[in-house]
């Protein structure tokens, strides 16, 4: 059982990962705030917020919100809004209506937000919503204006949830050509979603190959899908992907899914979530780098595992200070609801954790290394049968389950 409760996994203090646990904050995290003076506020007319993404260059903000795309001055006045919805839809139909005419009743459907990006290499904005199978819109920076919306080909569909904040998505830009990263649950829905792929940027958004995976034979491709056994099992498994971020050679994945060691397969027993960190190296095209990590904090005995959002930054100078660390030290600011139930409603008690990328850098490295040594598995209970055993596995279990990643306090 995770998380080890015992010796096995208590850190010696000079191994604490979690560096400090400035508060235990009790927000309504889904709901929106007044901002008191001197903060500027926008507020859309009708409907809610799901996504910001800041061009690092002209502070511009851009908003995702349903049926909505927002362009936002600095100082949050609005300069542009482009329409993305509602959309003639059904979610049933697969492919969308617009390509294939399909049995179900077609209706008017809002289309959410799920996926913002700037891709600061081909000035342009990617919006990806929730209606068509998820498919995404191309929008020039400057005033919205929509370049392209790729949708004939099944790797134009990204997913089908409708449900915002669950997919996330990390732009790679070097040299000539670009790719995308996309995490997204799936809705039980593995034979026509990825949960996690790479996919290529074109330049060109009419480009036939734009959104194909990066590397694709015959046995292999850049894509990694939800085992059928592990559906059959468990019909509610998904992962949910809260933030993505690239650091050096490798993309991050904050995610929150089903513990499936926790959760009884009888669908009508209580469900446990579990928060991972999930690292893949961003020139692996076949996936084989992938590795994931439970991750949580404590606080006075009180475990908060429930991931509900993440930024990675650097500290200010006095937060630097207090840390001890460097001004320039990357740190993952980290959002936690207390226990492991209730992924669809948390808890209000939450817990603002910090952690340095240099230490879950460490710990990584610590942990695959020890596998090298044979200690061990690398766990990965949700692909079940494809568990990677270290090699000279000495198959101690409690070892195993130890499995380095020790975020607690
Ligand atoms: C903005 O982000 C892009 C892509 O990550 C990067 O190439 C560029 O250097 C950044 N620009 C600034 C001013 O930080
Ligand atoms: C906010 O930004 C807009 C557009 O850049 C500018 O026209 C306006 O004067 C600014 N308003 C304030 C109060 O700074």
């Amino acid at each position: 059982m995770w998380p080890p409760q015992g010796p096995v996994g208590v850190p010696s203090p000079g191994r604490v990962l979690l560096l400090g646990l400035l508060v235990v904050v009790s927000v309504p995290l889904s709901q929106p705030r007044v901002a008191p003076e001197p903060f500027k506020t926008f507020s859309p007319p009708e409907w809610g917020l799901t996504h910001l993404a800041i061009h690092n260059k002209t502070g511009e903000v851009y908003v995702g919100a349903v049926n909505w795309i927002f362009k936002l001055s600095s100082n949050l006045t609005k300069l542009r809004s482009h329409m993305t919805g509602p959309v003639v839809d059904n979610e049933k139909c697969y492919p969308p209506p617009s390509v294939q005419a399909c049995p179900h009743e077609l209706a008017q459907t809002n289309n959410i937000n799920k996926l913002l990006l700037v891709d600061y290499a081909q000035n342009r904005l990617i919006a990806c919503g929730s209606t068509s199978q998820g498919i995404c819109q191309f929008l020039r920076l400057d005033d919205l204006f929509k370049l392209g919306e790729p949708h004939h080909r099944k790797e134009h569909y990204l997913s089908s949830v409708s449900e915002s904040g669950t997919m996330s998505g990390v732009i790679i830009s070097e040299g000539s050509g670009s790719k995308m990263f996309i995490g997204t649950p799936i809705d039980g829905k593995s034979e026509y979603f990825p949960t996690l792929s790479s996919r290529k940027l074109m330049a060109n958004e009419e480009n036939a190959d734009m959104f194909s995976f990066v590397y694709q034979d015959e046995f292999v491709s850049s894509q990694l899908k939800i085992p059928s056994d592990t559906l059959s099992k468990f019909p509610a498994f998904d992962i949910y992907y809260i933030y993505g971020f690239s650091s050096e050679q490798f993309v991050y994945y904050l995610t929150l899914q089903l513990d499936t060691q926790l959760t009884s397969p009888d669908a009508s027993g209580e469900q446990f979530f579990t928060s991972k960190i999930v690292r893949l190296c961003v020139d692996d095209p076949k996936f084989y780098s992938y590795v994931e990590f439970p991750i949580g904090c404590t606080k006075d005995g009180i475990e908060y595992r429930l991931i509900q959002d993440a930024y990675l930054s650097k500290p200010g100078k006095q937060l630097a200070n207090s840390l001890g660390v460097s001004e320039q030290e990357d740190v993952l600011f980290t959002v936690f609801s207390q226990g492991q139930k209730n992924r669809a409603k948390p808890p209000k008690e939450s817990a603002l954790c910090l952690f340095t990328l240099r230490r879950i850098k460490e710990k990584i490295k610590e942990r695959i290394q020890s596998c090298y040594r044979g200690e061990g598995r690398l766990s990965l209970p949700w692909l079940l049968n494809k568990e990677l055993a270290c090699i000279n596995s000495p198959k101690d279990e409690e070892k195993a389950l130890s499995l380095a990643f020790t975020a607690f306090v």
